[in-house]
Formats: C-alpha cells, sequence, structure tokens
C-alpha cells in the first residue's frame, strides 16, 4: 500500500536518500512511484511501475537536470498502490498543484475530493490526474494563497485549515517553493506534515530530518524516531521538529530509540523474499517456544496480559486475510479447551456487529503489519464499548500495538518483505495455541496431564517444520504437474478448513489462479457444479487419535472422492502414515505424522511451495504480486 518518505537536511543527497527509502518500502505492494525534489523551483520525476525504472529514468535525464537532482537537499517521495484513478504516470505521486509552487505525497482516501475537487475548479484550479491527493495540492495551495494575500501565512495555520476540510484518512508530506518570498520572510527549506489515521513517523538525524510510513523506512537512516499521532501536524526543517495537535496545541516530540534491524533487506541468498521467509518459520517457532521453556501448568502464561480471563463469556477475533485465517484455529481450541465461544469475523464486517459488546467480552485483533486500516479502526471501536482488547502482530513500533498497550503480544517473526504471508502466519497460529492455553489454564479448564500433553506438542514443531522444509524439492516437482491449471478447490473440515483456505489463498496471491477453499461437507451443496478433468481438487485430511476428529478426517476422505467420480484432479494432502483410501488419489502429498489438532502449521508449510513453484514456474513476480499491498492501510 502507499509509502511516504522525506528528506531534509543540509547536503546534497535528497535523490540518492528517497530512492532508498522508496526501496525499503516496496514490501508494503505498489504500482508506481515517484519524488518531489525542492531546489528553486518544485521538480516532479515519477512514473508507473518500479522504482528500478524511476532509478533508471532519472538517470537518463540531461546532465544539466541530473546535477539540479544531485544538489538537493529536500525532497518527498512515495510509492502509490491505485485507490482514486488507475495505475499511470499521471496518477502516481508525487502531485503537483495548477502552478507549482508545491508538492504533496499522500497515504490514504480522501472521502469527500469530488466535492472538493469541484469546489477548487470553480476557482480555476485545473487538475491534470484523477486522484484525491492533487485535491489535496490544490486545496493547501488556495488555503496558502488565501493566507499570503493578507500577510497571515503560517505553516501550522495552513495545515490546520487543510486538515479541517478533509474527512478521510490521511498521512501527508508537503514541500513548498518560496523562490518567490523576499529574503526576510522566506522559511528554511522545511517539510509539512499532517497525520489522521494512515501511518507517519519522523526520524531524527544529525542536521537532518525525515519522515516516513514506518519506522523500517527511517531506520536505514537513524535509530530515533517520533511517532506521529492521530490529528497531528508537523513541520521538520534540517535541524527542527515542531508538533502541533489539530486544536493548535503544541506537542513535545517524544524521541524513541530503535533497534537497528540491518538484515531486513537482505535475501540471505534465497531467490526470493518468499522462500527465505518459509524457510526462516521453524526459527520463528523456535524463538517462541523457547520464551515459554521454563514454564509449567502452574505458571504458565504467553503474557503478562492486563485482562481478567476468568471473566470474559465470549471471544471476538478480528483480522482480514491471512490473519483472519489464522483466528480459526483460536476458535477451534478455545472452544474445546476453555469452553469459551469464539466468533471470528472479518475486521471490515466487525464494525456491524459491534454493538453487542460488553466488559465480558475479550476483542482480538491479529495483524502482521499491526497497520491495517480495517483491523484498526474495528479495534478502535471496540475499545469504546468497554471490551476487552488484545493485539498479536509480529510489528512492535505499529498502530495496533499503540492502540492494545501492554496487551499486545509481538510475535518473533520480525517483519515480512515478501506481499504473502508465511512465517507470520505460522506464527500467529501457534500465538493462538499458546494463547488459548493461558486462558484455558487461568479457567482451570484444563487438567494439568492434558496441559502436559499440549504443550509437548506444540514443542515439537519447529523439528517437524524442518522435516517438512526438507520436502521442499519433493512438493516442487509435484505442484508443477498443476501449474497451468486455471481454477482450483481446496477441501477440508473442522481446523484444517484454515488450512484449505490458506492454501487458495495462497495460490491465488501468487500464481492468480482462481482457488476457493471449501468445508468438504458444502461441496455437494454447489460448488461440485463446477468440477471437471480442469479443476484439480486438493483435499486435506489429517487423523487424529481422537475419535471425533478421526470421523472428520474420514469424512474430507469421502468427500474428496465425490470430486473425483466427477473426474476432477485428485490431490490428498495427509501425514506420512496415512493408508486410507490413498491408491485412489491422482497424488498424494505427504507431511510428517502429526496429530490433527496440531496440524494446521504443518500442514499449510507443502501449500505454501505449491503457491511459490507454481508462481515461480509461470514467471510471477512472487514477491510483490500484482495488485496486492503488504500493509493495507486503507478501508
Ligand atoms: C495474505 C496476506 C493478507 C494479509 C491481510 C491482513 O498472504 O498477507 O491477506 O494477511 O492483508 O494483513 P495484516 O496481517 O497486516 O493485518
Amino acid at each position: 500500500m502507499c509509502g511516504i518518505v522525506s528528506y531534509v537536511g543540509s547536503e546534497p543527497k535528497a535523490a540518492r536518500l528517497l530512492l532508498q527509502g522508496l526501496k525499503s518500502l516496496e514490501y508494503r505492494g505498489y504500482d508506481s512511484s515517484g519524488i518531489a525534489l525542492l531546489n528553486d523551483s518544485v521538480k516532479v520525476y515519477k512514473n508507473k511501475g518500479k522504482i528500478l525504472d524511476l532509478e533508471k529514468n532519472i538517470y537518463s535525464l540531461s546532465e544539466q537536470e541530473q546535477s539540479e537532482v544531485e544538489q538537493s537537499i529536500c525532497g518527498i517521495g512515495h510509492t502509490r498502490w491505485a485507490t482514486h484513478g488507475e495505475p499511470n504516470d499521471v496518477n502516481a505521486h508525487p502531485h503537483l498543484d495548477s502552478d507549482a509552487s508545491l508538492a504533496i505525497v499522500h497515504n490514504g482516501i480522501i472521502r469527500n475530493y469530488q466535492s472538493l475537487r469541484s469546489e477548487l475548479e470553480t476557482k480555476g484550479f485545473v487538475f491534470k490526474s484523477d486522484t484525491d491527493t492533487e485535491v489535496i495540492a490544490n486545496m493547501f495551495s488556495s488555503i496558502r494563497k488565501e493566507l499570503l494575500s493578507i500577510n497571515a501565512y503560517e505553516d501550522f495555520k495552513a495545515l490546520r485549515e487543510l486538515s479541517s476540510r478533509l474527512e478521510g484518512s490521511y498521512a501527508l508530506a508537503i514541500i513548498i517553493n518560496d523562490s518567490n518570498l523576499n529574503d526576510v520572510t522566506k522559511p528554511v527549506k522545511r517539510i509539512l506534515l499532517a497525520k489522521n489515521e494512515s501511518p507517519l513517523v519522523i526520524g531524527i538525524g544529525d542536521q537532518e530530518n525525515f519522515a516516513a510510513s514506518d519506522s523500517d523506512t527511517v531506520l536505514q537512516f537513524t535509530d530515533k524516531i517520533v511517532r506521529l499521532a492521530d490529528k497531528e501536524l508537523a513541520v521538520i526543517s534540517k535541524n527542527t521538529i515542531e508538533i502541533q495537535d489539530f486544536d493548535g496545541n503544541e506537542i513535545k516530540p517524544i524521541i524513541e530509540v530503535l533497534k537497528q534491524n540491518d538484515s531486513i533487506m537482505d535475501k540471505k541468498g534465497y531467490k526470493h523474499f518468499l522462500l527465505k521467509e518459509i524457510y526462516e518459520q521453524p526459527t520463528v517457532l523456535s524463538k517462541m517456544l523457547s520464551l515459554i521453556e521454563d514454564q509449567s501448568f502452574t505458571n504458565f502464561k504467553l503474557m503478562d496480559f492486563q485482562i481478567d480471563f476468568t471473566n470474559i463469556e465470549k471471544v471476538y477475533c478480528i483480522a482480514c486475510g491471512s490473519a483472519y485465517h489464522s483466528a480459526q484455529v483460536l476458535k477451534s481450541i478455545l472452544g474445546t479447551w476453555a469452553a469459551i465461544p469464539v466468533e471470528v469475523i472479518i475486521a471490515s464486517e466487525f464494525n456491524y456487529q459491534v454493538n453487542f459488546l460488553s466488559e465480558k467480552d475479550l476483542v482480538v485483533g491479529i495483524s502482521q503489519s499491526g497497520e491495517t486500516a480495517d483491523t484498526i479502526l474495528a479495534l478502535q471501536r471496540a475499545k469504546k464499548t468497554g471490551a476487552n482488547l488484545l493485539a498479536i502482530t509480529n510489528r512492535p513500533a505499529s498502530a495496533i500495538n499503540n492502540l492494545c498497550g501492554v496487551n499486545t503480544y509481538i510475535t518473533p517473526a520480525d517483519i515480512e518483505i515478501s506481499v504473502a504471508s508465511t512465517k507470520a502466519y505460522t506464527s500467529q497460529i501457534l500465538a493462538h495455541y499458546l494463547l488459548a492455553l493461558q486462558i484455558a489454564v487461568a479457567r482451570k479448564a484444563l487438567a494439568e496431564e492434558f496441559f502436559n500433553e499440549i504443550l509437548h506438542n506444540l514443542k515439537m514443531l519447529p523439528v517437524l517444520i524442518e522435516q517438512t522444509l526438507h520436502r521442499a524439492n519433493a512438493y516442487k516437482e509435484q505442484s508443477l504437474n498443476y501449474a497451468n491449471y486455471k481454477d482450483f478447490i481446496f477441501l477440508s473440515r473442522g481446523i484444517n478448513h484454515v488450512t484449505a483456505m490458506e492454501g487458495a489463498l495462497k495460490l491465488k496471491e501468487l500464481s492468480y489462479a482462481h482457488a476457493t477453499a471449501y468445508p468438504s461437507g458444502e461441496l455437494k451443496h454447489g460448488p461440485i457444479a463446477i468440477l471437471d478433468e480442469n479443476v484439480p481438487v486438493i483435499s486435506i485430511s489429517i487423523p487424529s487419535k481422537y475419535e471425533d476428529e478421526q470421523v472428520t478426517a474420514e469424512k474430507v476422505i469421502h468427500n474428496a472422492l465425490e470430486a473425483k467420480t466427477r473426474k476432477a484432479p485428485s490431490i490428498l494432502l495427509t501425514t506420512d502414515s496415512n493408508q486410507d483410501h490413498v491408491s485412489e488419489f491422482d497424488l498424494v502429498v505427504r507431511i510428517p505424522d502429526i496429530d490433527q489438532v496440531f496440524s494446521p502449521i504443518l500442514a499449510t508449510i507443502p501449500l505454501q511451495f505449491w503457491a511459490y513453484y507454481i508462481a515461480e514456474d509461470l514467471g510471477k513476480d512472487v514477491d510483490q504480486p500484482r495488485n496486492l499491498a503488504k500493509s493495507v492501510t486503507v478501508e
């Protein structure tokens, strides 16, 4: 999703740093990029496509133009993920106002942009793009001119007025060309910032300051950051940072010193970040388990949550995409281990159910980025009801952590660069198991013996994942036979419905094939109509030592065979020693033996490989699939 980076300093390195910053925002997903530089005028360089294309375009400018680029000490940059207006050169950011007196980059959505645009058109402003951002540029320009005409211009005053006109979400960075002002009134080079519901942080350097959408972008330049809160405005120059709220109150910057993480943009020899992140899964899960290594039944806790779990009557999980899938595991196990009803709701649909909440409810928000607008807004609304909030994320510096504070569990998955989630997803599932254990123990719902058995099984996961990763070549070979199919159905039942959903999502995201997951019992209620020899059906059936769950596994096989009789190529994903009807399938994909209740993490891994190898074989952009964003910061 859109990313912002800005620089103001004393050395002529704005262009280089902005391009470097943009590269670190690539993982968020984008379709175009650009920078604007402030010298004696504001110049914009932007295009559809990759940052490499932008770089090539800049370095093929005339010598004179290039030297202008290279001497700039102030600028703003942007990666755009199209919301208003198709991805093209004109709609790419930065946007200039009508007379090129300022440039602006924006992350978010302005809901009232159409009425503002009509108002500005009647005042003579001319628009080149279809974007809501160009409306902000011209609106700010209009406000600025009016204030200048009565000698009342002030950066904060103009920003406040701008914010009072904008409805929606925005992180903004603006540079202004003041070269027409006389030397006495001319301000120093600076960047104006505004934040409402979209992420924005300031980085503090030595005689230079930065602003960006995420702290990791700033971290490559400085470890000191100031996080802007919603409804805050800032003006930064090379050696000053001033912050005010929308009401004009001064805000003292709170400086945080972050830990440097220099390995983030390194593929460590893997062809793609996705592959690297798949292989990081055992390490991430081991780290999580090592933190509870010394704990037992009497003192078990994933974390010291400030929540009285004995008082909770219902749990709501809110999340999107893969995080939403992961939550289904919490639903399955918390119901069984602690007899608490759990409802899993897609975050963007949650607002319609918020009226039912009370202080006896626990709302668990799950988000790898910690910045997903749908999830954050749902949590904000839940908070107002007095319900208990708890967050699971892998990003400490995130909005979800700010919102849920001490009740945030940070998984050690760290940042994911590849857009499709892998290690974040499996770490979320392990977090669900451990959270369910903590809640069940707190409510005295589990016998010690059962608790020990669960923990033992969870501790086996990293080794089993290692063993599964060693089978990558086999998964690759198997998957390539199916690379050219356009439609896939994934089936399972019970706890592994989540695996079917995640397997289908990974395949869709990476290979662009159409893939849908169904609880296998639903097949005959409609979807079976689409089956023929062109629609492979991948069924996930993991045996269990518990009778009910074993019956579930057997039912999946029967439903899968119903699909096979409709000529669908039939693929079974199961454990090494399961022999139930396996000879009737066209292909059997195996994982190491594991009981069904603990299998969603392990069973996902072959499906991650399938999606990866099929996408790679088809020549798709594995790490940055088309149209997708890593941090979905708009509703
Ligand atoms: C799938 C994927 C997305 C995210 C979803 C939520 O591979 O990455 O479906 O899971 O956009 O994102 P977060 O977890 O950042 O809230």
